[in-house]
Parts: structure tokens; C-alpha cells; sequence
């Protein structure tokens, strides 16, 4: 067991790196609550570390954009397991939409889910964690923003965001025994957002940007270190990924150089159009069916 952490929440478990998170943290002896809305997929996970590990996993079907449903989440899981010693606030995602076709309310949906969730679930768990002087709170960012990531502004705002909320809660509370580490993600393969999306549209990687993708497996391995070495933060990417992220903050030119250099501008671009034309798709058969009625 890491430290004396015995269980942990982690979002986002039912697909993705999620799982993989949580088998991770389940391999060190963690009893695990899952979270994420689909609940047959997020039980298929929760059953599979149960039988692969022999920890307690419980899965809470949960929006968690929804703060009435954060609450009973927590209730839920300090009912069942008494505390939750560490966070992973790993839900996450982004639309692949060009800013200028947002609606407003797609933009707060965005928000909620990548920044104000997080921080709203730290909050209701904080005080358990202070009273027993013990906690860790795990955000997963990106290197978005830093990299000018084609047409994530919304996304990148928020994954900056819990940057900055990291270094401030890790600063406050670890006289308190709580902390807070952050690990920033650069292009991840094999599960996740990025590899699905490449498969749904049947398209390879550019090739410098696979040079710069890491395993799903790295993020799960990256938790697990942060937990045993309080690091503060961890950039996933290969190479010297702390270096890459100091470059792009002196040399903010870089990412859109280096972006449309190794093509990833025209395939985000490709992406965002596939996009728009299943949204008008989907739109265009809701207004048929309700034509119909
Ligand atoms: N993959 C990458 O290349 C990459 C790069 C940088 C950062 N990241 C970050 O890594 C994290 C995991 O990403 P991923 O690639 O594994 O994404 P993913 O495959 O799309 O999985 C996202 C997870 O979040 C859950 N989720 C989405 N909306 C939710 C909601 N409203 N309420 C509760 N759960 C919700 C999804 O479950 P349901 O749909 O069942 O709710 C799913 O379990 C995210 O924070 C992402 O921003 C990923």
C-alpha cells in the first residue's frame, strides 16, 4: 500500500486511461470508487479489478457536471469505505470543435466537466481529508495550452486552470498533511481520446506526432509515482517533457510552429470538420424524427 492511503475516488473510470488508473492504485492494495456516466462499462471495469486484484471497487454511475450528483457521490463512497484518502480527477474530454462554432452552452458543459468538477469534488472532500490529517489530490491536465493545441481553447483554459489550482491547494494544505500533485499530458496512444479518434476516422498519426506520444500505461504508472513521491508535477511525454513545457512557456511561437510543421494543424482541422458533419447529421435526424411526430 502506498503511504497510508488506503482508498482513492478516481473519475472517469469507465473508459479511456481511466481504468487503467485504477488498476494501477487497485495493484497497490487501494480499494477503489469509480465514477463516470456509463454504468454498464464503468461496472464491466470495477468487476475486472475485483476479479484481477481482490480489492473492494465500487462503481457510482455519476455526471459529474451535475453537483447535486458530486455530493451523493461522496456520500456514497464515505458511506461505503468511511474516507477517501486520495482523488483522481481524471474525467475529462474535450468536443474537437472549432471555438467559433461553440454555443455558450457547450462552452459551461466543458468548463464544468474539465475545471469546476474538480474542484468542486476537492471541496467536498478536503475537510474529511484535513480531519484525518491525510489526503492526496491527483488532477490530470495537458499540455494543450502550452503546445496552442489546435481548437482546444475551451479545453486548454480549463486543463491550465487546474495547473494553477494544484500549486495553490498543494501550497495551502500540506501543513495539513493533504497535498496535491498535477501530471500534465502530452499525445497519449493505445486507449483514450486521442488514439479512439484516430481509429474512428481510420487515420494514422503524423509522424512527429507519434514521436511525441506516450503509453496510456505511463499515465497510470505516473500516479502511482506522484502518490509514493509527492512530486508536485509530471509532464507525460518522451523525452525531457519538463524541458518541452519550459521551451513552449519562453518560446510561446514553438507549439503553432511545431504543430503545423509536423501536420498536426491540417489533421485537428480534418478532425474538427468530421466533427461538425456528425453534429449536423445528428441535428438533422432529430429534426426529421420530430417532424415526424
Ligand atoms: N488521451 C489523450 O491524449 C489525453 C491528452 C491529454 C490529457 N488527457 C486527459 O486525460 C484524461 C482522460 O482522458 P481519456 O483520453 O482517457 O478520455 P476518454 O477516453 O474520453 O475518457 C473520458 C472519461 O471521462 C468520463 N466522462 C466524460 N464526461 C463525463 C461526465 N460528464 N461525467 C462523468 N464522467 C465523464 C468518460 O466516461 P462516460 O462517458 O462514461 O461518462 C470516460 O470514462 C482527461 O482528463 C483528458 O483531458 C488525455
Amino acid at each position: 500500500m502506498i503511504k497510508q492511503y488506503q482508498t482513492a475516488l478516481v473519475t472517469g473510470a469507465s473508459r479511456g486511461i481511466g481504468p487503467l488508473i485504477a488498476k494501477a492504485l487497485a495493484q497497490e492494495g487501494i480499494n477503489l470508487a469509480l465514477a463516470a456516466r456509463s454504468a454498464p462499462e464503468l461496472e464491466q471495469v470495477a468487476a475486472s479489478i475485483r476479479a484481477a486484484t481482490g480489492v473492494q471497487v465500487l462503481s457510482v454511475p455519476t455526471d459529474v457536471r451535475d453537483r447535486e450528483a458530486l455530493s451523493a457521490l461522496v456520500s456514497t463512497v464515505e458511506r461505503t469505505f468511511g474516507a477517501i484518502d486520495v482523488l483522481v480527477n481524471n474525467a475529462g474530454g474535450d468536443p474537437q470543435r472549432e471555438f467559433h462554432n461553440y454555443t455558450a452552452d457547450e462552452m459551461e458543459a466543458i468548463i464544468q466537466l474539465n475545471l469546476t468538477a474538480p474542484l468542486e469534488l476537492t471541496r467536498l472532500l478536503l475537510p474529511g481529508m484535513i480531519a484525518r490529517k491525510r489526503g492526496h489530490i491527483v488532477n490530470i491536465s495537458s499540455m494543450g495550452g502550452r503546445i496552442s493545441f489546435p481548437h482546444t481553447e475551451v479545453y486548454s483554459a480549463c486543463k491550465d486552470g487546474l495547473i494553477g489550482f494544484t500549486r495553490v491547494l498543494r501550497a495551502d494544505y500540506q501543513a495539513s498533511g493533504v497535498t496535491s500533485s498535477v501530471l500534465i499530458l502530452g499525445s497519449i496512444g493505445g486507449a483514450g481520446t486521442t488514439a479512439r479518434t484516430l481509429q474512428e476516422m481510420n487515420l494514422p498519426m503524423p509522424a512527429m506526432g507519434k514521436a511525441f506520444m506516450s503509453p496510456a500505461e505511463t499515465v497510470a504508472k505516473g500516479v502511482v509515482k506522484v502518490l509514493k513521491t509527492d512530486k508536485p508535477e509530471i509532464v507525460i511525454m518522451p523525452g525531457p517533457g519538463r524541458l518541452m513545457r519550459a521551451l513552449m512557456d519562453l518560446f510561446p511561437g514553438m507549439g503553432p510552429g511545431m504543430n503545423r510543421g509536423s501536420g498536426v494543424t491540417a489533421r485537428m482541422k480534418e478532425v474538427a470538420d468530421f466533427r461538425e458533419q456528425q453534429r449536423q447529421s445528428a441535428d438533422m435526424s432529430t429534426h426529421r424524427s420530430a417532424g415526424q411526430r
